[in-house]
C-alpha cells in the first residue's frame, strides 16, 4: 500500500475474521516497526506476544475496572480519566456503569495481543519536574507501537492501541512478569478486520493548526 493510504485508513479494528497472524508475519510486522524514533535512541521497548487464552481474558478482566470508570465519566460529559478537570462521578456510580463494551471487547478473540512496555530506567523524561502529567515519556514508545499498527495495516491486517487495562499495571506486571521500572504503555490486539473501514472521522488541519502563536490564524 501507499504510506498516505496507509496512514488514512488505520482504522482501530475491534472485530477480526479467524484468520490467524503467523509468527512470520508479526516478526516482518515488528522487524519494520523497530525503525520508530526514540529519545537518544535508547529503544526501551519489549513486546510480549500473547496467545494463550487464559492470558488474553486475564486482560479483558483488568480492563473492566477502567472500562466502568471511561463509561461512567463519558455519561457524566466528562473527558475520560484526564488530569485538568475534576472528575463528578463518585466511586458507587461507576461500579454501577457496566464496562463500556466498545472499549472492552475483542482481547479474547483476536487472534494475536500485543503488550508493550517501555523500560523508564532508558527514558529521558524532561517533563518530569514540572507540575502535570508526564507525557514526554511517551514519546520514546508511542512511535513505534503505531508502527506496528501501520504496519499490521500495510499488511492487510488490523489492529487498535488499547490503554484500559493500564489502571491495573501492577497486576499485569505480576501476571506477565513484568519488572516494575518497565511501563506498561500499550496492549494491542491484532488480527484480519472483519470488515475495513476506510473513512476515518479526524478534524481537518485548519481546527487544529495554528500560525506562529496558539492564537494565530488558522494555517
Ligand atoms: C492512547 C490511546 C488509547 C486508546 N485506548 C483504547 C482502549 O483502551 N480501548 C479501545 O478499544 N480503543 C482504544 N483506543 C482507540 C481509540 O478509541 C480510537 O483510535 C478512536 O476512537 C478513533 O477510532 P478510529 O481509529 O477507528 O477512527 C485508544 C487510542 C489511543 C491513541
Amino acid at each position: 500500500m501507499e504510506l498516505y493510504d496507509v496512514m488514512r485508513t488505520a482504522f482501530s479494528a475491534r472485530e477480526y475474521t479467524d484468520e490467524p497472524v503467523p509468527d512470520k508475519l508479526l516478526y516482518r510486522i515488528l522487524d519494520n516497526s523497530r525503525f520508530a524514533s526514540s529519545g537518544g535512541n535508547r529503544q526501551g521497548w519489549k513486546v510480549i506476544v500473547v496467545r494463550k487464552k487464559e492470558s488474553k481474558q486475564k486482560i479483558a478482566e483488568l480492563a473492566v475496572p477502567g472500562a466502568k470508570r471511561y463509561a461512567a465519566q463519558r455519561i457524566a460529559g466528562e473527558n475520560p480519566f484526564n488530569t485538568i478537570d475534576p472528575s463528578s462521578v463518585d466511586d458507587e456510580t461507576i461500579q454501577n456503569t457496566p464496562p463500556s463494551p466498545k472499549l472492552n471487547m475483542t482481547y479474547v478473540d483476536a487472534p494475536v495481543v500485543l503488550v508493550v512496555c517501555v523500560d523508564l530506567k532508558v527514558v529521558a523524561s524532561m517533563d518530569r519536574d514540572l507540575d502535570r502529567v508526564g507525557v514526554v515519556s511517551g514519546a520514546s514508545i508511542y512511535p513505534f507501537v503505531w508502527n506496528i499498527l501501520l504496519s499490521a495495516r500495510n499488511e492487510g491486517f488490523g489492529g487498535r492501541i488499547t490503554t484500559i487495562p493500564i489502571t491495573r499495571e501492577k497486576e499485569l506486571q505480576e501476571y506477565f512478569r513484568i519488572p516494575g521500572h518497565f511501563a506498561v504503555s500499550a496492549i494491542l490486539t491484532i488480527g484480519k478486520p472483519a470488515k475495513l473501514l476506510t473513512k476515518l472521522s479526524r478534524k481537518p488541519v485548519s481546527e487544529f493548526t495554528m500560525v506562529e502563536f496558539f492564537d494565530g490564524k488558522n494555517l
